[in-house]
């Protein structure tokens, strides 16, 4: 059984989720406007990504008998100035995640509810590589911002992301 604080938190995660999707999903369509096919596949995996995410919480609120209420996402951003901004700004998203995560795992433990406290252990991991995926592509960027075909190269490479699906379901 969830408490009524534990349930609210778990609520507003899974929508933290559903918007990550969609922010993401608006990155995809700004590297398909401009044609860069390879950023634009990474984001449409990362947007199933975040949808596995919710579908997480989701199934997790409904198994421990509590009540999913969905809220309205917030829209996102449709324009960058650069791959490297989009990047960047999709680098800040996940530090805020990783953040309300742990916030979640404080709010698990003041409850007692350590259920919550162990499901959400696979997002803490979870995490960590959500930060390092975006950060090594920043490094990327900013490494061939000067080099002649730089950005067709890591697009190249970008292109070939394909989704995988975690071993264990949390
Ligand atoms: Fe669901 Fe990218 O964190």
């Amino acid at each position: 059984m969830l408490t009524a604080k534990i349930q609210k938190e778990l609520n507003s995660q899974l929508n933290k989720e559903l918007f990550s999707a969609y922010l993401y999903m608006s990155m995809a369509a700004y590297f398909q406007d401009v044609d860069l096919l390879g950023f634009a596949n990474w984001m449409n995996i990362q947007v199933k990504e975040e949808l596995m995410h919710a579908e997480k919480f989701y199934n997790f609120i409904h198994e421990r008998g509590g009540r999913v209420a969905l809220e309205a996402i917030e829209k996102p951003l449709t324009e960058w100035a650069s791959p490297l901004t989009a990047f960047e700004a999709s680098l800040d998203h996940e530090v805020f995640i990783t953040k309300s995560i742990n916030e979640l795992v404080n709010v698990s433990l003041q409850e007692s509810d350590h259920a919550t406290g162990i499901f959400l252990q696979w997002f803490v991991t979870e995490q960590v590589e959500e930060e390092a995926n975006t950060t090594e592509i920043i490094k990327k960027l900013k490494l061939m911002k000067d080099f002649p075909g730089g950005l067709y190269m890591i697009d190249k490479e970008l292109a070939g992301r394909t989704l995988v699906m975690p071993a264990t379901a949390a």
